[in-house]
C-alpha cells in the first residue's frame, strides 16, 4: 500500500448551456489544461491545506464535509490523512475548482489503496458526485465530467445517467476574466429553481432555447466557424440575463470584451459574479487590456483534447 501519492483534476469552462443543463438540456464545456494537484500522505495528524493563485487556506467546514464524503467510498477518513492541494485556477470563480480538487483527491485516494483503473474510475465518480453536492446543491455533473479531462465535450443528463460526447475542435485563444466576487453555485442554482417555480412555462421555453444554442454551438465549434461561435455566446449571455444570473458588472465586462475585439463573451459557470469567458481573435491584445480593467485575466489555448496535467 502506498503512503505518499499525487494526482490531478482539471478545471473547466462552460461554453454553452449552464443552468439549463441542470434541467436535462445539453451543454457544451471544455476541460482546462490545468486545475488541481493533490498530494496525499498517511499521517497521525489530519491536515488539509489548499494553496491557490491568491494565497492559501486551511479547509473550512464545507471543505471538510465534502472531503469526508469524498473519502468514504475508499474506506478512508480525513483524520488519517495529510492532504495538500495546489490550485492553478482561482477558487469559486466558475472554473470548476471544487470538482478539480475533488477529482484530484479521489484519484489520490485510489492511488493510496493501489486500486486498478476500472475500480478507480467508478469510485472516483461516486465520491465526486457526493462531495459536489455540498457546493452545488442540485448539480448536473458537468464539472465532474470536465475535471476528469475530456477537452471539449457535449453533456446532458439522461434517465440512465450522464451522457458526454467528445468534440473535435481546432485550437483557439480564449480569455477568462474574473470580474466580480463569486456567488455560491448552490445559491445561484436555487435562484433559477425559484424562478422556474414562479414561471414554469417561460423558464422551460428558455431552457429549450439554451438546448438549441448548445446544439448549434457544438456544430459551429467543430466546423471552426468562430464568428458563429461568438454570436451564439452573445445570445447565450442574453439568456443567462433572462434567467436572472447576470449582473450589471458582468454585462459591462461582456460589452467591453465585445467592443475590444472579442468575437463573443458570456458568463461561464453559475453567474451572479465570478468569471466571464471571451472568444479572442488571434493576436489582438486589446481584449486582454480591456478585461484587465475588471480583474485577473487568464488566457488559454484550448483544443479538442486537452491532456491531463
Ligand atoms: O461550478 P460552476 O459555478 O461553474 O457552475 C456549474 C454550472 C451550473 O450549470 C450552474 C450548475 C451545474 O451543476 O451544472
Amino acid at each position: 500500500m502506498s503512503t505518499n501519492v499525487t494526482a490531478t483534476g482539471q478545471g473547466k469552462l462552460i461554453v454553452f448551456g449552464e443552468h439549463a443543463v441542470v434541467y436535462g438540456r445539453p451543454a457544451v464545456a471544455c476541460s482546462l489544461p490545468t486545475g488541481a494537484r493533490a498530494t496525499l500522505q498517511r499521517a497521525s495528524r489530519s491536515r488539509w491545506l489548499i494553496e491557490h493563485p491568491n494565497g492559501r487556506i486551511d479547509a473550512d467546514a464545507d471543505i471538510l464535509k465534502a472531503g469526508n464524503l469524498l473519502l468514504e467510498p475508499f474506506g478512508l477518513c480525513a483524520d488519517e490523512l495529510d492532504i495538500r492541494i495546489e490550485m492553478s485556477i482561482p477558487l469559486g470563480a466558475g472554473l470548476g475548482s471544487s470538482a478539480a480538487m475533488a477529482v484530484a483527491v479521489a484519484r489520490g485516494a485510489a492511488r493510496l489503496l493501489d486500486l486498478n483503473e476500472a475500480d478507480t474510475e467508478q469510485r472516483v465518480s461516486r465520491a465526486v458526485v457526493a462531495s459536489e453536492s455540498v457546493f452545488h446543491g442540485k448539480a448536473s455533473g458537468i464539472d465532474q465530467q470536465a475535471a476528469m479531462g475530456s477537452g471539449f465535450f457535449t453533456f446532458h443528463k439522461s434517465d440512465s445517467g450522464p451522457v458526454a460526447e467528445t468534440l473535435e475542435v481546432d485550437a483557439h485563444r480564449w480569455v477568462v476574466a474574473r470580474v466580480a466576487p463569486s456567488k455560491s453555485t448552490a445559491a445561484m442554482v436555487q435562484s433559477v429553481a425559484d424562478r422556474r417555480e414562479r414561471l414554469p412555462g417561460l423558464m422551460e421555453s428558455l431552457f429549450d432555447d439554451f438546448a438549441l444554442l448548445s446544439e448549434l454551438g457544438a456544430q459551429a465549434l467543430t466546423e471552426g466557424a468562430w464568428d458563429v461561435v461568438g454570436e451564439l455566446m452573445n445570445i447565450n449571455q442574453g439568456l443567462l440575463n433572462a434567467i436572472g444570473v447576470s449582473s450589471p458588472i458582468l454585462e459591462a465586462a461582456c460589452t467591453a470584451a465585445n467592443r475590444s475585439g472579442a468575437l463573443g463573451a458570456k458568463i461561464t459557470g453559475a453567474g451572479g459574479g465570478g468569471c466571464i469567458l471571451a472568444l479572442a481573435q488571434d493576436d489582438d491584445d486589446r481584449l486582454v487590456d480591456a478585461l484587465g480593467e475588471y480583474g485577473d485575466v487568464f488566457e488559454f489555448t484550448l483544443a479538442g483534447r486537452n491532456s491531463t496535467t
